[in-house]
């Protein structure tokens, strides 16, 4: 079990593959889209399970699941420990962490930013996170390294930021969930006047915002889901930035399931490289449409338009990809 993601050992992860990887997460986009709006939360996951599940058959790896839809127990499907892939003797031994549907309340309100995602690595290099909190703390590149860090304060850390970009604190921008128990966070923030982009849900796109200048936004901030933390962090890897994490358990059962992936010092705050190390690959297809990706679109005649991002740490390389698929 990995409780600090390993260097790189061999190159596992072609060329060929890193392009592959997008038709998984573009099923999984498709077929979440036929439920935008529904109001069906659960039926809109469970489409994208399932043809998450489907598409990784297509391709000739042996692939393990160590971020997924749960435990053995609790998910039929894409449960963390189940092999996926097309060759599970002799193709390349590959670890994912992936989230079918990032964003399901998204989906089912048919709010903006959702996402079908995945990050694969060889083996060993993705922390295998409990489904428990995570501290998040991310800046995107051009920073001097170290210039954010979770045992800062928040006003601290923009201060280093502002100071780093050469501008004053209240030009710093944070995005932040709005959830009530960012409510401290929030009000330092305001103290502060920074401005806060407050998002109802997804945090993978938006610790992936502050890597988009576009976007506007510096720095992010908060509490969010640890498995989520992981995939960011795949992505921070391959375009850069900064990335803090600790683990935040609310009862024991979240501490034993955190021990049970062999984490011991559950106080440890990891960086990019001890959540997604080596060659990593990170691609998303948009649901909805948000800061990141245009969502599928339903066109006349069963055309359907996707919008994705596959991404490369060994490389840097980033592609957009637009597809279009007729049914
Ligand atoms: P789901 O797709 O599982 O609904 O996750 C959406 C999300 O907003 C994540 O992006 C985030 O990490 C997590 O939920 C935050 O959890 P909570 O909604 O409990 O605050």
């Amino acid at each position: 079990m990995n409780t600090s993601a390993k260097p790189s050992k061999s190159n596992v992860l072609d060329r060929v593959l890193v392009l592959e990887m997008v038709r998984v997460t573009e099923a999984a986009a498709v077929a979440a889209s036929a439920l935008i709006g529904r109001g069906d939360e659960k039926a809109a996951d469970a489409a994208a399970v399932e043809a998450m599940r489907k598409a990784f058959d297509e391709l000739d790896i042996d692939g393990t699941v160590v971020i997924g839809e749960g435990e053995r127990d609790e998910a039929p499907m894409l449960y963390i420990g189940e092999k996926v892939g097309g060759a599970p003797d002799g193709g390349p031994k590959i670890d994912i962490a992936l989230d079918p549907l990032e964003g399901t309340t998204i989906t089912a309100k048919a709010g903006p930013n959702a996402l079908a995602v995945l990050a694969a690595a060889e083996q060993g290099c993705l922390l295998n996170a409990p489904d428990t909190y995570m501290d998040k703390l991310a800046v995107g590149p051009g920073y001097p390294e170290g210039v954010i860090s979770l045992e800062k304060s928040v006003s601290e850390n923009v201060a280093a930021v502002a100071e780093a970009k050469g501008v004053a604190p209240k030009d710093i921008i944070v995005c932040v969930l709005d959830r009530p128990r960012h409510a401290d966070i929030i009000a330092e923030l305001r103290s502060l006047g920074c401005g806060v982009v407050l998002i109802g849900d997804g945090d993978v796109a938006g610790v992936i915002a502050t890597t988009d200048p576009d976007t506007t936004i510096d720095m992010y901030m908060g509490q969010g889901g640890a498995p989520e933390g992981v995939l960011a962090a795949a992505a921070l890897r391959c375009v850069g930035g900064q990335f803090n994490g600790r683990l935040v358990f609310r009862n024991e059962d979240e501490k034993a399931r955190a021990r049970k992936w062999g984490i011991e010092d559950l106080d440890r705050i990891y960086k990019l490289e001890d959540l997604a190390s080596g060659d990593c690959i990170f691609a998303a297809t948009g649901v909805t449409s948000g800061s990141l990706l245009d969502g599928v679109k339903r066109l006349r005649g069963g055309v359907m338009t996707t919008d994705s991002v596959v991404m490369r740490a060994s490389s840097g390389t980033v592609r957009w990809i637009k597809g279009e698929h007729r049914v």
